[in-house]
């Protein structure tokens, strides 16, 4: 099969995992989640006592970094060590801190490193981050920007934690992520030239997904 890389940009509750997960099943490729290895990063430099305002030790964890992901759609996983760590990425204490330690601009480029490495191994394979269409793999086959309004992306997001948290507090993590992701990164806007962008607002995800798969160049 011909090699096709598929790079899917968007915020959190845009359905972006959803998403690239169902594309990647579909048309038989590899998936990456991105935003896990930021996830991963967090968690271990915590473990460690290293905090997000100490880039140089921020930085040396993302280049010693033991993580190993498996690229399944089916079942996306990442290990630190020995340690299967997939549940825990997602905890809200992670969500919390991530956006601090993705901040750190040499620790992006040690991870972006490894990501590139995962693209080139795979061949075919759907990747999901916030800069993967500008940064990552702007030489991607098809690129999407996902957006959706920030209140459908709350109620997306508390229908995921399913009453775990109330609205005001998922509100809160929402857009308190995506102003300190954009605090600390240039992501999305505008959108580079050829990315197509796509508002899941109104639209059922299996049409998000007819959507993106339409993008694929039929000899791919
Ligand atoms: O995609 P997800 O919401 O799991 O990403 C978690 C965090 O990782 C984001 O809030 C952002 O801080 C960071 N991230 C990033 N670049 C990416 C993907 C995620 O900085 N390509």
């Amino acid at each position: 099969q011909p090699r096709l890389v598929i790079a899917i940009d968007g915020p959190s509750g845009s359905g972006k995992s959803s998403t690239s997960r169902a594309v990647a099943s579909r048309l038989g490729c590899e998936y990456l989640d991105t935003g896990s290895m930021y996830r991963a990063l967090a968690l271990w430099c915590t473990h460690r006592g290293i905090a997000s305002d100490d880039p140089v030790a921020v930085a040396r964890a993302a280049r010693d970094l033991p993580i190993k992901v498996r690229t399944d759609p089916a079942s996306f996983r990442v290990e630190l060590g020995a340690n299967d760590v997939t549940e825990q990425l997602h905890a809200p204490e992670v969500s919390g801190i991530v956006s601090g330690y993705a901040g750190v601009l040499p620790a992006r480029e040690a991870l972006i490193v490894r990501m590139r490495r995962i693209i080139e191994d795979c061949g075919r394979i759907v990747v999901e981050g916030r800069d993967i269409t500008t940064v990552v793999a702007p030489g991607a086959d098809v690129r999407v920007l996902l957006q959706a309004d920030p209140e459908q992306r709350i109620h997306r997001r508390e229908a995921q934690l399913d009453g775990a948290a109330d609205h005001e507090t998922v509100a809160e993590q929402v857009v308190g992520r995506d102003a300190a992701d954009s605090a600390t990164t240039r992501f999305e806007t505008p959108a580079d030239e050829g990315v197509h962008l796509i508002d899941s607002t109104d639209l059922t995800l299996d049409e998000v997904i007819d959507r993106v798969v339409a993008l694929v160049p039929h000899e791919l």
